[in-house]
């Protein structure tokens, strides 16, 4: 299967509506919904099936392993981004004299909360604009943790994530990389990125919530001890014991309880879906009508709030509210978020719905910062 019309029919969304809303959610393919409808047709006839369950799990480590580059023992199955951060820092320490946490301004509010949690154990967190100068010079010898984020949820800027994890290397700090603003639409290779890539599955990679993952550098795991656990983080998980801890001694150690099933099943789906059409060719579809889509905003006087360089086009509002309103009575689905409309292309769309979106925005030019 291709990108747009060829894949585009097998999410229904698009018979009603101009869909330019993955940065919020991926929308639902038949194969998605088939997908959970396969889980409860195994439950109905199986009762349990928990060795196919613990199977599918393993399944979803491998495929977000390669999404990544990563080996699946380097990867944590998680259910959201936020459990696999705060597994992550409840492995750190931070009450020596590498205490700081680097976090930037573009990151999402989740990566922030969770930084100044640890003011609770000693942190101290330092925020930097997200540019890798920024970065290198907040970052030193007392920081522990460096934060930085792929794509920004609010201008759709791409982050030089390597070029932040070249300094956060060169002081010896810890790199975590949020990617769930670009996965599935650009490609992001873990070991280039940082230390620990995380995301999750709702967005480009076309699935629900409850889904996530942690992958992490190899030979990272060792080294981490996490304090926020589970059964399913044990080095055996049949042991069913309670005398001791002694976590796995691969990344399963940051999962934590049963694993999401449900969830897994559409979360294969549609991470087959991205592996299938091929996250380069993903990039280069998008790529095309971003740079319509631009033309067009430029046309109609329109200015964007960061050059968008990824899947993810941010638009100036004088009232993003009523503007995101005024497209949806128009049944174009988008979002907004800090006076910008937010408009996101992915594999299912088409010059078409760009054509229409420049439309609408033609129509509502009083609303265009
Ligand atoms: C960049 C980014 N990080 C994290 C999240 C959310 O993570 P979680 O899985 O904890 O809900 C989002 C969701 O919108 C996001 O855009």
């Amino acid at each position: 299967m291709t990108v747009g019309e060829a894949i585009r029919g097998h999410f229904p969304v698009f018979r009603d509506k101009v869909y330019v809303n993955s940065c919020s959610q991926g929308a639902l393919s038949d194969s998605v919904r088939a997908a959970y409808e396969q889980y409860l047709a195994g439950w109905d006839e199986h009762g349990s099936e928990w060795e196919h369950w613990v199977e599918r799990s393993e399944a979803a480590r491998a495929a977000f392993a390669a999404l990544v580059g990563a080996r699946p023992d380097d990867v944590a199955v998680q259910t959201s981004v936020s459990a696999a951060v705060s597994a992550l820092v409840s492995a750190l320490s931070f009450d020596g004299s590498r205490n700081r946490i680097v976090i930037s301004e573009s990151e999402f509010p989740t990566i922030g909360q969770i930084a100044h949690a640890q003011e609770l154990r000693g942190a101290e967190v330092v925020h930097v604009e997200a540019h890798a100068d920024d970065y290198a010079d907040a970052v030193d010898e007392r920081t522990a943790l460096v934060c930085a984020t792929f794509v920004s949820y609010r201008t759709g800027a791409v982050h030089d994530v390597e070029s932040i994890y070249g300094v956060a290397r060169e002081h010896g700090a810890l790199m975590l990389v949020d990617g769930y603003q670009g996965l599935g639409a650009l490609p992001l290779e873990a070991a280039r990125a940082g230390d620990v890539v995380v995301g999750g599955t709702v967005k480009y990679l076309l699935a629900s919530a409850g889904l996530a993952f942690m992958a992490c550098r190899p030979g990272l795991v060792a080294e981490l001890v996490p304090t926020q656990t589970g059964w399913f983080a044990d080095e055996n998980v049949f042991d069913m014991q309670i005398e001791r801890y002694r976590p796995h001694a691969s990344a399963r150690r940051f999962d934590a309880g049963t694993p999401p099933v449900p969830n897994i099943y559409a979360g294969l789906a549609g991470l087959s879906l991205i592996a299938e059409a091929g996250v380069t060719e993903i990039q280069a579809h998008v790529r095309s009508l971003v740079e319509r889509l631009l033309a067009g905003l430029d046309d109609v006087g329109a200015s964007v709030a960061a050059a968008p360089e990824g899947p993810l086009v941010c638009v100036r509002s004088t009232d993003a509210p009523a503007l995101v309103a005024a497209l949806g009575s128009q049944s174009i689905v988008t979002s907004e978020r800090d006076s910008n409309l937010r408009v996101s292309l992915h594999l299912y769309n088409t010059e078409d719905d760009v054509d229409a979106v420049l439309a609408a925005l033609a129509r509502h030019r009083e609303l265009l910062a």
